[in-house]
């Protein structure tokens, strides 16, 4: 391991209180999966993991390129797995329009479809994060014990026991000369579990301070909420809500050749169509109890499409908003604040309508000093410290797992 990755003197974020949030779920040091691939034992030999607290902690660079398929996302953090203990810089890499498109072509395809274009993909993928990382490695001098490789995802159908995301670790740790923990989600959906969402252990660390009940919206690509219990020993409850942005910048994309409404200008001008909002919030997923997670096509935009396009559009963002307060009905206790992060939160109309919808102050999550464009990375990076520690990923009330679940894939750089 960089010796330099190892924290020495690094300030403690949000935990002055002294709740240790996530080893308080009682599941410290209680992954039931014992079969985690052995290359793991191999990596922890060549990472040895020290004893005391702070001395735990290395930096981790996470990586996260979500639904929306914007790009890149890629931060750092210094942690020990339990909590954050600095927050180092972050940046997004768009993707480049070719590779946009090849993606967006390979989605819905399922395990052993298309072998040759998703290994070419892959490859281009991994390439454009290796590219990734090399900028941001430019901009901070620690360097990263460990990276998080979310990778894109194809396919989700926990429900059949499929989640498919693309991302060749081994090439990363190479390109990298570092350590590379991906394919987090596929022991989760092999427990049984729903393989999302999986950034609440993030969200409970980073708002170990905050006042409870608390929810952590992220509106990306898919909605997904964490709500964090007054009683800080219970794990968080966490689901997809439903549609973020997906659908809104599809209809954009297909009706104005653009890949998002801008500040929500389009759909200011609209009119929400009941009935067709009515119709979208038939879906089943709405009658469904959580833990539940969405496939980013979950959703038709076919009862909007006999709409103009500023009417769609505020109808498809009305259904965001909507899908969010439904949310609600499957909390114990209403929330006393929402913090929103991912791309939805600079969209005004979103966050208008999510403030008049909820009935309790909606802030962007920088209301709390933290970064909103990196919160998804940040998540990843921490959960490959948690992955290399071998503490769970994934809990019953986060992912519908029947017990806590370690995850992820580790590649050791050819060098280590
Ligand atoms: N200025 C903006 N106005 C409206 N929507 C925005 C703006 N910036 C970003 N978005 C929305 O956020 C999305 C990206 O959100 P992100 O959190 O990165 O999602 P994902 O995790 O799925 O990649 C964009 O596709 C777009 O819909
Ligand atoms: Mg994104």
């Amino acid at each position: 391991m960089d010796e330099a990755a190892l924290a020495h003197d690094g300030k403690e974020i949000g935990s002055q209180g002294g709740h240790d949030t996530i080893s308080g779920w009682g599941t410290r040091n209680a992954c039931k999966t014992a079969d985690l691939p052995s290359t793991l034992a191999a990596l922890r030999q060549t990472m040895p993991v020290k004893d005391a607290a702070m001395s735990d902690a290395v930096w981790a660079l996470g990586l996260m390129s979500g639904t929306s398929l914007d790009g890149i996302d890629v931060a750092m953090i210094l942690s020990d797995g339990e909590r954050a203990l600095d927050i180092g810089p972050a940046l997004t890499v768009p993707y480049e329009p070719a590779l946009r498109e090849r993606l967006r072509d390979l989605l819905g395809t399922r395990p052993g479809e298309r072998q040759g274009a998703v290994a070419e993909v892959e490859r281009l993928l991994t390439d454009a994060h290796a590219e990734a990382v090399h900028r941001l490695l430019a901009l901070t001098r620690p360097r990263p014990a460990l990276i998080g490789f979310h990778g894109q995802t194809l396919f989700h159908a926990p429900d059949q026991g499929i989640t498919v995301q693309i991302g060749d670790g081994a090439r990363l740790a190479a390109l990298t000369n570092t350590a590379v923990i991906n394919d987090f989600r596929s022991a989760d959906v092999a427990a049984g579990g729903e393989g999302a969402p999986l950034a609440p252990a993030w969200h409970a660390a980073l708002a170990c301070d905050l006042p409870r009940p608390l929810a952590v919206l992220n509106l990306g690509g898919v909605g997904n909420v964490t709500w964090l219990s007054d009683d800080r020993s219970e794990p968080p409850l966490a689901f997809d809500t439903g549609p973020g942005n997906a659908l809104l910048d599809d209809w954009m994309r297909t009706r104005q050749g653009l890949p998002h409404d801008d500040g929500g200008r389009l759909a200011a001008q609209g009119r929400v169509d009941q009935e067709a909002l009515a119709a979208l919030l038939q879906h089943a997923h709405f009658t469904r109890p959580p833990p539940k997670s969405l496939d980013r096509n979950a959703f038709s935009a076919q009862a909007v499409a006999r709409l103009c396009d500023a009417d769609g559009a505020a109808t498809l963002a009305a259904f965001t908003v909507a899908a969010v307060a439904q949310a609600l009905s499957w909390m114990p206790r209403p929330p006393a604040l929402w913090l929103v992060c991912g791309g939805g939160r600079h969209n005004p109309v979103l966050m208008a309508g999510l403030a008049e919808a909820l009935g309790c102050p909606v802030r962007p999550v920088e209301s709390e000093g933290w970064n909103g464009d990196a919160l998804e990375a940040q998540a990843f990076a921490f959960l490959a410290v948690r992955a290399h520690r071998r503490l769970p990923l994934s809990w019953p009330t986060t992912t519908g797992v029947p017990h806590p679940v370690c995850g992820g894939a580790p590649h050791a750089p050819p060098m280590a």
